[in-house]
């Protein structure tokens, strides 16, 4: 476990600007008090990742793209928050930065209490593994294996043993115990989807994101996949973050950010598809 720098922050009073997300949780333990002075307002219930005015530029000079633009904010242990926004408005390299794909031009990003800008590759590579799980838009299976042996891939490379109780009760969560043998083109979309999902939740990672996951699914497909996805979020515990255009699949998060040319620029908290199209109405997109 030295691979892994630990780099714990005391910076609170900048916690609690992140905390945009995780103010909407009811207060955890750790807003018991302890007879420590603490900022005002309190911290808001532990964020499972956050960045602090993280800004992504792309090329230079003329043509470079800000793709984010001092973005700070927090995605609550547990919780199950949606970006929305229009095109190019930077969701998914948000989401990139916070998962360690890609690497912010200033500011800082946290997985848990680790500051990604302070890892090597290699130290990169195994929190990416153990601690982020991803769902795309296109399920990434691989053709030859069988649902199960895809759920476990990601263990499998990572020289993990599996959890056998978790990955039971995560397969059990999936729905698919009667399909596991099955290869991905014997499976339907919504299903190979769920496989992706249980594959992001089997290594148990600190938090999931999930970039369009309903994008190429019909609507039935797609709300068994929210539906399941709202399960690991309240029977699991699994912390989801998810990037979406549509209203519906908005409404089964807890919290939904707005973003509009790199910055956030609204939030709601529990969403319904009725209130999530006002606010995009509102924005003009
Ligand atoms: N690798 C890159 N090189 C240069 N510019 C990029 C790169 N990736 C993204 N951009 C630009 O950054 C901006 C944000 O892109 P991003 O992909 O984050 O948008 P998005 O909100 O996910 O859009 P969409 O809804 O279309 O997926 C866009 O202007 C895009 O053209
Ligand atoms: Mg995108």
């Amino acid at each position: 476990m030295t691979a892994r720098t630990q780099d714990v922050t005391h910076n609170d009073a900048a916690r609690s600007m992140v905390g945009e997300v995780g103010r909407q949780t009811a207060p955890g333990p750790g807003t018991i008090s302890t007879g420590v002075r603490t900022p005002h307002p309190p911290p808001p219930a532990a964020a499972a990742a956050r960045t602090e005015s993280a800004s992504k530029v792309y090329g230079s000079g003329q043509n470079s793209v800000r793709a984010l633009d001092d973005v700070t904010v927090g995605f609550g242990a547990g919780r199950f928050t949606a970006i929305m926004g229009p095109s190019g408005s930077g969701k998914s390299t948000l989401m990139h930065c916070v998962a360690g794909l890609d690497s912010v031009s200033s500011g800082r990003v946290f997985i848990g209490d680790v500051d990604l800008g302070k890892l090597s590759d290699r130290q990169l590579t195994i929190l990416r593994r153990t601690q982020v799980g991803f769902v795309f838009q296109a399920f990434n299976l691989i053709p030859t294996l069988s649902a199960e042996e895809n759920i476990k891939l990601p263990m499998t490379l990572a020289g993990k043993k599996a959890d056998r109780a978790w990955v039971d009760s995560v397969i059990a969560t999936v729905g698919l115990a009667n399909r596991l043998s099955h290869r991905p083109s014997e499976l339907s979309g919504g299903q190979q989807q769920r496989v992706a999902v249980a594959r992001a939740l089997a290594s148990r990672p600190k938090v999931i994101f999930a970039d369009e996951p309903t994008g190429n699914l019909d609507s039935r497909s797609g709300s068994e996949i929210l539906t399941f996805m709202r399960r690991a979020v309240d029977e699991l515990g699994q912390t989801i973050v998810m990037v979406t255009h549509d209203p519906t699949a908005a409404s089964y998060a807890d919290t939904v950010l707005f973003l509009a040319d790199g910055a956030i620029v609204d939030q709601l908290a529990q969403p319904t598809p009725q209130r999530v199209l006002d606010k995009m109405k509102s924005f003009g997109g």
